[in-house]
Formats: C-alpha cells, structure tokens, sequence
C-alpha cells in the first residue's frame, strides 16, 4: 500500500480529472459506493474459484459477525448499488463511472499492490454491440488523452451460458489427456476452473495449452454474430485491436465481449486497464435482467508509464517578497486578497532576506514575484517580475489583480 505525496499527486489529479472530462463525453456519471460491502456479493459475482476470492481478499468479521470485505474490484458493488437504489427505473440505459481504492492480498510487486486505485466505466441495459464499441472508443480515446501511446487492445468473446459449458467440457476432455506437464496449481483446478488454465503465466502451461481448443471456435450463432459485429464497429471506428483468443478474464462474471489495453513497459504486469461484458450478473445479484459491459484502468500503472510528472504540479502564480516589516504586513493583506479572488498566492513567514525569498519562489515554480518594499507601498505600486524570462514590470498595487488576470 502506498503514500502519494504532494510531489507526486500532481499526475493523479490529472489522470482523474482527464476521466471524468473524457467519459461525461460519452454521457457517464460517478458513482461513489462504500469501500466496504458484504462479503457473500465478491463471492457470488466474481466466483467461488477464482484467485481473487480464494486468496485475495481482505475478509473480516465486524462487531455484529458480519462477514465485511475491502472490495476487490468496483464492478460488483456498483451493481449492487445499482439494484438496490432501482436505478433501471431512471432511464434504459445507466452509464456510471466510479475512481477509488480496491483491495487485494497479491505477491506486491511493481504494477500490482495491496491497496490500487481503478478508474472505472459500466453501462447498463444495452446488448447491442455498438456499446461495446463506444466502451472501447473511450477506452482509447482516454488513452490518448493522457498521452500514453504504448499500449495495444487485445480482445476476445468468451461465449455465454448457451454455448461456454459445451466448451468448458471440450476443454477438460483436452486437458485431461496433458495434465502431468501442468503446474500444480492448474493440475487443481483443470475441472473447477478450466478456462484459468489457458492463462497460466507457467511456461510449461503454455506450451502444453498451445492446441487447445479456443472459446471462440466453438459460439453459438448469437455469439458469433455479436463478436463479428463489435469487430466490425470497431473497424468503422478506427480503433485498433488484435483479437487473443486465450485471453480468459480472472473474474467469472464475463460472457461474450472481454478486452485488455496491455503494454509491454511494465514488465509481468501488462494490463493497464480490462473489462467485458457481464450479461446475467445483475439478475444473478437479484435485480432485473439487464446486461452490461465496463472496465477499469489500474491508475498506478498508468502513473508508472506516465512517470511523477514535476510540470503537472499545482504551482502558485505569484510570490510576494517583501522587504521590510510594513510591505511584510501590505503583503499579507495583498496575499489574502488575492487568494480570496482565486490567485494561487504565497509569501514568506519567517522574515528572510529578499535573495532568500527570491530562492523560495523559484523553488516553489512560481509564474510571477511581486517585489514589495517600504519605497514601493508609499508610492502605491511594486515590480512585477516574470520567472520564466526575468522580466519586470511595475505596477500599481489596486491594478494588480486585473494585471495578472
Ligand atoms: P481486473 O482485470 O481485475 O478487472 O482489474 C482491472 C485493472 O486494475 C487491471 O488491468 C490493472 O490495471 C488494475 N489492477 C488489478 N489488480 C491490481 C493490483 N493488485 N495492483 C495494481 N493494479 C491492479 C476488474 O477489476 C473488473 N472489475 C473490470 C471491469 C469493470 N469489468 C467490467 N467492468
């Protein structure tokens, strides 16, 4: 779990605000849900088998023994809160959005931590392929946004209750006859979790999968048609994909759709941001039959990629230097007004010298210095100098708020 200091909080600001600009285009609004949920709703939607709910979650009892759970993810409790507030009643489709911390008690190491911060999208209530295409236009249209441009979009169906069991069966059948070359791990859970095989990160897994047969080789007609359609919008929308037919999703709530916007700059951690449709989870959590796609970005990710960009830090727009116990106290008048009227401003408390306070300001990355001395508040005005090119200019004390608007 980490700290973002001031230093570095300049690039998370932006990265945020840049998500909510970029996806209100697109008609999304926040959501905010508790950290906090029960822990029966992790283990109904994202699955009893899955690593996540296995081994990762933050699992406690609460003073009245409730099983609580940091939530490992925002995809669950928005639906969650989605039923609960019947927010399908509002319109016939919810787009929501949510930024927050998420939990998970991984192996930390770079790109993977306890405690993660995920920008996330869903919509709800529409099956046409065309929101697929929307969601992934946006995921791109972030992307650039920001500026990373290293990152390609993987995608692939996963089928759905029609036509996944048919295959899953496939599946066991073909891994059964090469379990022994299987790490420990895959040779457990080949019946339970036969799709998690194809995603080992174990080479000998690998190459022990590379015939095996693909989700989608084997769709049903619905299906088919569904993944040829998100293709061919994405193709009429100029966004960019490969399709990965081993790409399996390490929750359980996907069916058709899955993506991953992956890179290679961060090393074993590759995916920036993933998603999928989750057709039947709703109506699985008690509420009405509705489906979904979304995804979340992991932000320390993008934050490593981006590097803790120095220039995006909030710096003022003006130091006051004062010379002298009177301008000191003109000074912090001055300051105190301008800061009222929405100019970033800051001056020196402990009375240094003037090549001291002229430090400071630099040091502080200020766009303007006001020079305040006892000769400049007699006279009702002061130099203005510019930081970058070390221009001065005088200006009269009552214009000054004008002048620097
Ligand atoms: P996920 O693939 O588990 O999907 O996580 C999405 C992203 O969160 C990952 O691609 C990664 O960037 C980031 N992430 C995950 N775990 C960590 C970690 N331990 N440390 C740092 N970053 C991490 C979901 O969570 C789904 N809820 C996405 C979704 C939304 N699907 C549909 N709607």
């Amino acid at each position: 779990m980490n700290d973002v200091l001031p230093d570095a909080v300049g690039v998370w600001q932006f990265l945020e605000q840049s998500a909510r600009d970029v996806f209100s285009t697109y008609g999304f609004t926040e959501i905010r849900t508790p950290v906090l949920e029960k822990t029966e709703l992790f283990c109904r939607s994202i699955g009893e088998t899955t690593d996540i709910v296995e081994k990762e979650m933050y699992t406690f009892a609460d003073k009245s023994g409730n099983s609580m759970t940091l939530r490992p993810e925002g995809t669950a409790p928005v639906m969650r809160s989605f039923i609960q507030h019947r927010l399908s009643a509002q319109d016939s489709v919810a787009k929501l959005c949510y930024i927050g911390p998420m939990f998970r008690y991984e192996r930390p190491q770079k790109g993977r931590y306890r405690q993660f911060h995920q920008i996330g999208a869903e919509a709800i209530g529409v099956e046409d392929p065309r929101i697929d295409a929307q969601i992934l236009l946006m995921l791109q249209h972030y992307s650039t946004c920001i500026g990373i441009s290293a990152v390609s979009l993987e995608i692939n169906s996963l089928g759905c209750p029609v036509c996944r069991p048919a295959y899953r069966q496939l599946l066991i059948r073909h891994l059964e006859k090469r379990l022994e070359p299987l790490c420990g791990e895959c040779q457990r859970r080949y019946q339970t979790n036969p799709l998690r095989v194809l995603d080992c990160k174990v080479d000998a897994c690998r190459v022990a999968t590379t015939a095996a047969p693909a989700m989608i080789d084997h769709l049903c007609g619905d299906c088919d048609q569904h993944f040829s359609q998100v293709r061919r919008y994405l193709d009429l929308l100029n966004v960019p994909y490969t399709v990965n037919a081993r790409m399996v999703r390490g929750l359980d709530y996907y069916v058709r759709t899955t993506f991953e916007l992956v890179t290679d700059q961060l090393g074993s951690q590759n995916a920036v941001a993933a998603g999928g449709r989750y057709d039947g989870l709703i109506e699985s959590l008690g509420g009405p039959a509705l489906p979904g796609i979304g995804f979340a970005i992991g932000l320390e990710r993008l934050v490593l990629m981006l590097g803790e960009d120095r220039h995006r830090m909030v710096v003022p727009e003006l130091f006051i230097a004062a010379l002298g116990e009177a301008a000191a106290e003109q000074a912090f008048v001055l300051m105190s007004q301008l800061q009222a009227h929405g100019v970033r401003t800051e001056m020196d408390f402990h009375g240094k010298s003037l090549k001291a306070q002229m430090r400071r300001a630099d040091k502080l990355g200020a766009v303007h210095t006001l020079i305040i001395g006892d000769d400049e508040l007699r006279r009702g005005d002061a130099q203005l100098k510019k930081m970058d090119d070390g221009t001065q200019t005088s200006v009269r004390l009552d214009a000054l708020l004008d002048h620097l608007r």
